[in-house]
Parts: C-alpha cells; sequence; structure tokens
C-alpha cells in the first residue's frame, strides 16, 4: 500500500469541471509575467494558461509560478508552446513579440508584431473561438485592428490595452503634483498610446473639481503652473523607464489586471462579454482636433499594412 492509499480512502471519481474563468498570457517576457503574477493576486481567473515560443523561458517561469501555489487561489497553472494548453480561456492576453528598443518609438515596430501576429491570432481562435481578445503589444492601438481583422472576432471581443496605462501614468503624476492620492485624481489620456496621445485637461478634476475650471490656463503654453509638462512626463515617461532598465512592466501588468473588468482608449464600458458601450467625452475643439490628428497618425500606418 503506497503512503497516499495508507493516508486517503477513495469515495468517488469526481467529474472533471471545466474552468469558468480561464485566462491565457501569450508571450511570457517582461511584460506578459507582470500580466500574470498582477492577475494572480488579484485572483481574476481560477485557471492560468501560458504560452510562448521559448520553451525553456516558458518552462522556467511556469515552475517558479508553481511554486508560490501555496499563496495562491487559482488552482491550475499551466504552459506550452502548443496552443491546445489555451483551450476554452475566457480572455487571452496578448503581449508576444518585439519591445522596443531605446529611444524607438512604438509604432517602428509594427511590421515585425504584424507578422507574429499571424501565427498566434488563427492559434487563439481556433482554440478559444468564444474568448474576448486583450491586445498589449506595441503598437497596441494598430495591433488591435490587426488581432480584429485576423480573428475574425464582432469587434466588442478584440479590445487593447490603449492608454489606460498613459492615463494611469497621468494621474500618478497628477497625484504628485497636488499630493493627493491618484485614486482621488481623476483625468484621461486618449487617443494614441504613445507620443501623440492627448489630455483631456477638460476633464481633469479632484472630487468632481474642475481644475482647468480654477486655472483655465492649465494645458495651454502660458500656463504659470506648466501642466503640460505632466502629459509630457507621460509620454515620455516610458522611453526613461526603458531606458533605465530595458523595459517597462509593473504598471502594464497592474493595468492589464485592472482591464480585466474595464477597459478604456477613448473612455469605454467591459462587461462579461466584453466591450459593451462607449462614452461620449464632452471635448473641447483643440482636444478634438487634437483626438483627430492621433487618429490620422495611427490611420496612416494602418492603412499600409499588409495582412
Ligand atoms: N500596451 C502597453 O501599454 C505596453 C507597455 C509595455 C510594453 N508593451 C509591449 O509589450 C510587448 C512585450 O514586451 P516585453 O518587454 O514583454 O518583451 P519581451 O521581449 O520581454 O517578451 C516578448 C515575448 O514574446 C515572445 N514571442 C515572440 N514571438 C512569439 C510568438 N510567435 N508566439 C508566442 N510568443 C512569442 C518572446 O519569446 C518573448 O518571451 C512589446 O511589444 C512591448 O512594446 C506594451
Amino acid at each position: 500500500m503506497s503512503t497516499k492509499e495508507k493516508l486517503i480512502s477513495h469515495v468517488m471519481k469526481e467529474e472533471p469541471v471545466a474552468s469558468a474563468n480561464k485566462v491565457t498570457v501569450v508571450g511570457v517576457g517582461m511584460v506578459g509575467m507582470a500580466c500574470a503574477i498582477s492577475v494572480l493576486l488579484k485572483d481574476l481567473c481560477d485557471e492560468l494558461a501560458l504560452v510562448d515560443v521559448m520553451e525553456d523561458k516558458l518552462k522556467g517561469e511556469i515552475m517558479d509560478l508553481q511554486h508560490g501555489s501555496l499563496f495562491l487561489k487559482t488552482h491550475k497553472i499551466v504552459a506550452d508552446k502548443d496552443y491546445s494548453v489555451t483551450a476554452n480561456s475566457k480572455l487571452v492576453v496578448v503581449t508576444a513579440g518585439a519591445r522596443q528598443q531605446e529611444g524607438e518609438s512604438r509604432l517602428n515596430l509594427v511590421q515585425r508584431n504584424v507578422n507574429i501576429f499571424k501565427f498566434i491570432i488563427p492559434n487563439i481562435v481556433k482554440h478559444s473561438p468564444n474568448c474576448i481578445i486583450l491586445v498589449v503589444s506595441n503598437p497596441v492601438d494598430i495591433l488591435t485592428y490587426v488581432a480584429w481583422k485576423l480573428s475574425g472576432f464582432p469587434r466588442h471581443r478584440v479590445i487593447g490595452s490603449g492608454t489606460n496605462l498613459d492615463s494611469a501614468r497621468f494621474r500618478h503624476l497628477m497625484g504628485e503634483k497636488l499630493n493627493i492620492h491618484p485614486s482621488s485624481c481623476h483625468g484621461w489620456i486618449i487617443g494614441e498610446h504613445g507620443d501623440s496621445s492627448v489630455p483631456v485637461w477638460s476633464g481633469v478634476n479632484v472630487a468632481g473639481v474642475s481644475l482647468q475650471g480654477l486655472n483655465p490656463q492649465m494645458g495651454t503654453e502660458g500656463d504659470s503652473e506648466n501642466w503640460k509638462a505632466v502629459h509630457k512626463e507621460v509620454v515620455d515617461g516610458a522611453y526613461e523607464v526603458i531606458r533605465l532598465k530595458g523595459y517597462t512592466s509593473w504598471a502594464i501588468g497592474m493595468s492589464v489586471a485592472n482591464l480585466c473588468p474595464r477597459w478604456s482608449s477613448v473612455p469605454s464600458v467591459l462587461g462579461n462579454s466584453g466591450l459593451t458601450d462607449v462614452i461620449h467625452m464632452t471635448l473641447k475643439p483643440d482636444e478634438e482636433k487634437q483626438l483627430m490628428s492621433s487618429a490620422d497618425t495611427l490611420w496612416g500606418v494602418q492603412k499600409e499594412l499588409v495582412l
């Protein structure tokens, strides 16, 4: 008799139950693992699957996570380079692909990552035809469009992390300037996740008090408090982190976990089946002009893509 048999009397074979809330992360680089740990620590899934093309890295990461099972509620963590491991995911987070080198713009990554997506997206669709795809790889706005085209999914089931991270960076910096926690500082960055992003100064508020109401020059060159520099820091922040540590990871990981129940790039509502509503922001004419210009920048790249 084995130790197990001496310890446990078997009564009945349990029927296998499919995961109700399975999350897959494709790409176990710096961003993918930051997303994985954030999702796990927030108890957002009952099963986590990881996929990558680098088998040793995948095995090392899965072992490292499994060694922490004692501290997690997610009872199943699996990994493989074969996409069958992702079967029946509710949400698939795509972080695979090339990242920016020091000083490189996000838009510059486009064709390399489009080619990677041509392999990844059909495999996701094959094994999880009802999932929501959340794109994180850069340039995220364009790759979200690419993923939507390649998947054949309805538009509400293919979303991008968009400017969720940019807005988080903005709220952090706003909080530092006002000495208030970011959760009480409200402001939106919209448009491209990148150089042409647009700060909506007219909506910046604390406790419903419009800061532009208090400082009508906010966001303009004539502002003696130079709030414009806060948006510049949002745009430059990623370049600076990449210059200092080689990549960005923690904030995007936490922002993805935050998106599991919600979403934005223009502010939107996320439900169980994906994107349900888009908020009509009241923009001032100059903000609307900047948003259109950001959209034109993206379209300029998008229309040249070979899919
Ligand atoms: N949206 C955002 O706000 C945001 C923020 C930070 C980074 N990013 C982007 O996230 C992406 C990942 O960044 P990173 O720092 O983790 O890069 P990384 O180089 O550390 O990891 C990328 C991973 O993708 C894997 N990969 C490559 N081809 C693959 C394929 N065909 N199938 C599966 N996996 C594959 C690689 O093996 C690697 O493990 C980049 O495009 C980066 O620009 C986005």
